[in-house]
C-alpha cells in the first residue's frame, strides 16, 4: 500500500518519478506528491486524486532537479486530501519524507512533540515521524542518518521511508521495516521504489532492502547499514521481468489483459515442472523437503482475500489426494489469536504480492514457533518469498489490476502440482489417477483459451445485470471456494453487494433474499455433486430468482433451469476451479466496466496490503 519512488543521479528526477508513480498507482491512488531538491531548495508539490491530477498541478512550476522522491497514497491516518498527501516537510522546512506503512505509537510521540511546541499541518503519522527525527537531530546535534536510527528504535509499526535533506543535494536516506523497498543500481545513478516496476526500464540490477536496514543512497554510492550502524554488503540480484509485462499492451485495462493472459501464465507455471508424456512433476522446493511435507500431521494454509480462496480449494485437493488434514486460516486472525503451532508443523503461505502485512507477520509468528514455511508467491524476491524456508513461484508475471485474477489460477496450478507430488510420494494416489490428473493439467491452458474465446457471451450477461443491487454465488465441493471468489470479484469491481455460499447451505438463511430481482450464479459443472446442485437450482427457480449458470459443455439439464448459462470444457472436478473462475472474473469485469468503474483502481482498495 502506498507507492514510493526516489531518484538520484544525472537525469531529471521529475519524469522518472512521475512515470514510476503511475506504475505504482495500483498500490494506492488517494493522492500523490513529489519533493524535488535543486540549488538548496526543497520544492514539494502534492495533490488529492490520481497522479494525472498532480501532473496538472505542477504545470508551469519549477520541476528542475536531479534528486527527488514521490509518493502515491492509500490513506491510513487522515482522509485523502492535499494536506495529508505525501511528501511531508519538517517544521524547519529542511527535511522531506515519504512513508508507506503505519507508525502505531505516533499519537504518543505527537503528544511529546506538541508539548515541546510543535504544530502539525496534516493528520498523518508520517509528519509526526519526520518532526520526531528533526527534533532528535536538533537536540543531539547529530547527522540525519544517526537521528533516523534513534527515531526508528523508538517507533513501532511498519515503514518504508525515504528522506531528503535540503543541505545534502545528492543523498536520499531510506529505511524499511515491513514495507517493501527495492533499489535499482544504474551507472552513476540510483532508483528507489516499492517494487521493481518503476526501475525496470533503467536497470535490471537491484538490491532488495531487508527489514531493519538503512540505505544511504547517492548517485554513485549505495551504503547499507543495520540499525546498529554496522555496514552490510548489498546483495545485487538481476530482475527477471520485461517492460512489456507491466504495460497494457492494447487492452483497455490491466484486469482484462491479465484475465486474457491466463492461458500463457498457466502454461508458464506448468513449464519446466510438468512432463505430461513422462507423467512426472518436478518442483525443487517440494522435492527438497518431501519428508517434511509428506509426513506432516496436518498442514495449515495462511493467506488473505483471493489467495485465501485458493487455500480453500487446496484444502479440498490436499485432503483428497494426500489424506493430510488441512486448516485454512485468515492471516489476520491467525496472527492475533493464540494458535497451536508445533515445531515442524507445515504452513503453506499463499500470496500474490508476497508483501501482505498480515500474512507476513503471521508467518513470522509461526516461524518463531518452529513451523516449516512453504511460500506460494507470485512476486519474485518479495518478503514472503524470502522468509519462507522453501516455496514455489506462480510465474504469473506482474499483476497490476487491483483485482487478483491470473495470480489466483497460478496459485491453484501450483497447489494442485504440489498435492500430486506429495500424494505420489506418500502413496495415497494410484499411478493411473496421478497420470490422468497430470494429463488434465497439461490441457488446462487450452481449455482456458477456449473459455476466453466466448467472453462476449459473458459481456452480454453482464449488461443484463449491471443494475442489480445484490448477487448470490453458489457452488459445492471444489467449486464452493470459487463461489466465494466470484462474489469477492464482483464486490470489488462493480460495488454490487454479493455473497458466496455453499449451495446447500443457502437454505439455512440466504434463501430469504431470493426474489425475482436477485441474480443467482450457480457453478454447476458436471461433478459428483451435479444432481445436488441441480436440486438447489430448482429451489431458486421455484422462488423466481434469476439463474446464471456455469455448466459443462454438453450438459442438458442445467441450461434448461437457467435464465442464462455459459458452457465450459469438461475437466476433472479437482481441477475444475481453474476453469470455472474464468467466467466469474469476466462477469465482474464486464459489470464493472458497464457501470463506468475504473476496474483497475476500484475505490478504497489497494493492490498490496502492507498495513494490517
Ligand atoms: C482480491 C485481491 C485481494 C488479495 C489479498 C491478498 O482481488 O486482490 O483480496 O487477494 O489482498 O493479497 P496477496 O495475495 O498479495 O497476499
Amino acid at each position: 500500500m502506498c507507492g514510493i519512488v526516489g531518484y538520484t543521479g544525472p537525469r531529471q528526477a521529475y519524469p522518472v518519478i512521475i512515470k514510476g508513480l503511475k506504475r505504482l498507482e495500483y498500490r494506492g491512488y488517494d493522492s500523490s506528491g513529489v519533493a524535488l531538491l535543486s540549488d538548496g531548495n526543497l520544492k514539494v508539490y502534492k495533490k488529492k486524486g490520481r497522479v494525472t491530477e498532480l501532473e496538472e498541478e505542477v504545470i508551469g512550476k519549477n520541476i528542475e532537479a536531479n534528486i527527488g522522491i514521490g509518493h502515491t497514497r492509500w490513506a491510513t491516518h487522515g482522509e485523502p486530501s492535499d494536506r495529508n498527501a505525501h511528501p511531508h516537510s519538517s517544521a524547519s522546512g529542511r527535511l522531506a519524507i515519504i512513508h508507506n506503512g503505519i507508525i502505531e505509537n505516533y499519537a504518543q510521540i505527537k503528544q511529546e512533540l506538541v508539548k515541546k511546541g510543535y504544530s502539525f499541518t496534516s493528520d498523518t503519522d508520517t509528519e509526526v515521524l519526520l518532526n520526531f527525527i528533526e527534533d532528535i537531530q536538533k537536540n543531539n546535534h547529530n547527522s540525519l542518518e544517526e537521528a533516523l536510527r534513534i527515531a526508528l528504535k523508538r517507533v513501532s509499526g511498519a515503514y518504508c521511508i525515504l528522506l531528503m535533506d535540503q543541505s545534502d543535494p545528492t543523498t536520499i536516506i531510506a529505511a524499511r521495516k515491513g514495507s517493501p523497498l527495492v533499489i535499482g543500481i544504474g551507472k552513476g545513478e540510483h532508483f528507489l521504489a516499492s517494487d521493481a516496476s518503476p526501475i525496470i526500464e533503467y536497470t535490471k540490477e537491484v538490491v532488495y532492502v531487508n527489514d531493519y536496514e538503512l540505505a544511504i543512497v547517492k548517485p554513485d554510492e549505495l551504503i547499507l547499514k543495520n540499525l546498529g550502524n554496522e555496514k552490510i554488503t548489498p546483495y545485487i540480484t538481476k530482475l527477471d521481468m520485461e517492460l512489456a509485462a507491466i504495460e497494457k499492451g492494447g487492452y483497455d485495462h490491466f484486469m482484462i489483459k491479465e484475465i486474457f493472459e491466463q492461458p500463457s501464465t498457466i502454461y508458464d507455471c506448468l513449464r519446466g515442472r510438468l512432463d505430461a508424456e513422462a507423467g512426472t512433476i518436478r518442483m525443487k522446493g517440494v522435492e527438497d523437503n518431501i519428508e517434511q511435507l509428506k509426513n506432516a500431521n496436518r498442514i495449515m494454509i495462511i493467506a488473505c482475500g483471493t489467495s485465501w480462496h485458493a487455500g480453500l480449494v487446496a484444502e479440498y485437493i490436499i485432503e483428497e489426494l494426500c489424506r493430510i488434514p488441512v486448516e485454512v486460516e485468515y492471516a489476520s486472525e491467525f496472527r492475533y489469536r493464540n494458535p497451536i503451532v508445533h515445531k515442524g508443523d507445515v504452513i503453506i503461505a499463499i500470496s500474490q504480492s508476497g508483501e501482505t502485512a498480515d500474512t507476513l507477520v503471521a508467518l513470522e509468528k509461526a516461524k518463531e514457533n518452529g513451523a516449516f514455511i512453504f511460500g506460494i508467491v507470485n512476486a519474485v524476491g518479495s518478503s514472503i518469498a524470502r522468509i519462507s524456508h522453501a516455496g514455489a513461484y506462480t510465474h504469473a508475471g506482474p499483476e497490476i489490476g487491483v483485482a487478483s485474477t491470473k495470480a489466483f489460477t497460478g496459485q491453484l496450478v501450483v497447489l494442485a502440482m504440489m498435492a500430486l507430488k506429495i500424494a505420489k510420494e506418500k502413496g495415497t494416489i494410484t499411478d493411473a489417477r496421478h497420470h490422468a490428473l497430470i494429463l488434465e493439467l497439461a490441457d488446462i491452458p487450452e481449455k482456458v483459451d477456449a473459455i476466453l474465446k466466448n467472453a462476449k457471451e459473458i459481456e452480454k450477461i453482464g449488461q443484463v445485470y449491471k443494475n442489480a443491487s445484490d448477487f448470490l454465488f453458489l457452488g459445492r465441493g471444489y467449486n464452493f471456494p470459487v463461489a466465494l471468489e466470484g462474489a469477492l470479484k464482483l464486490k470489488e469491481i462493480s460495488y454490487i453487494h454479493a455473497e458466496g455460499y455453499p449451495a446447500a447451505e443457502m437454505k439455512h438463511g440466504p434463501i430469504a433474499l431470493v426474489d425475482e430481482n436477485l441474480p443467482v450464479v450457480f457453478i454447476a459443472t458436471k461433478d459428483a455433486y451435479h444432481e445436488k446442485i441441480v436440486s438447489n437450482m430448482q429451489e431458486i427457480k421455484a422462488r423466481k430468482g434469476k439463474i446464471i449458470s456455469i455448466v459443462t459443455e454438453g450438459d442438458e439439464i442445467s441450461p434448461g433451469l437457467s435464465d442464462h448459462y455459459f458452457s465450459i470444457p469438461s475437466a476433472d472436478e479437482l481441477l475444475a476451479p481453474i476453469l470455472t473462475v474464468i467466467p466469474l472474473q469476466l462477469l465482474s469485469y464486464y459489470v464493472g466496466t458497464a457501470k463506468g468503474i475504473d476496474v483497475d483502481k476500484p475505490r478504497n482498495l489497494a493492490k498490496s496490503v502492507t498495513v494490517e
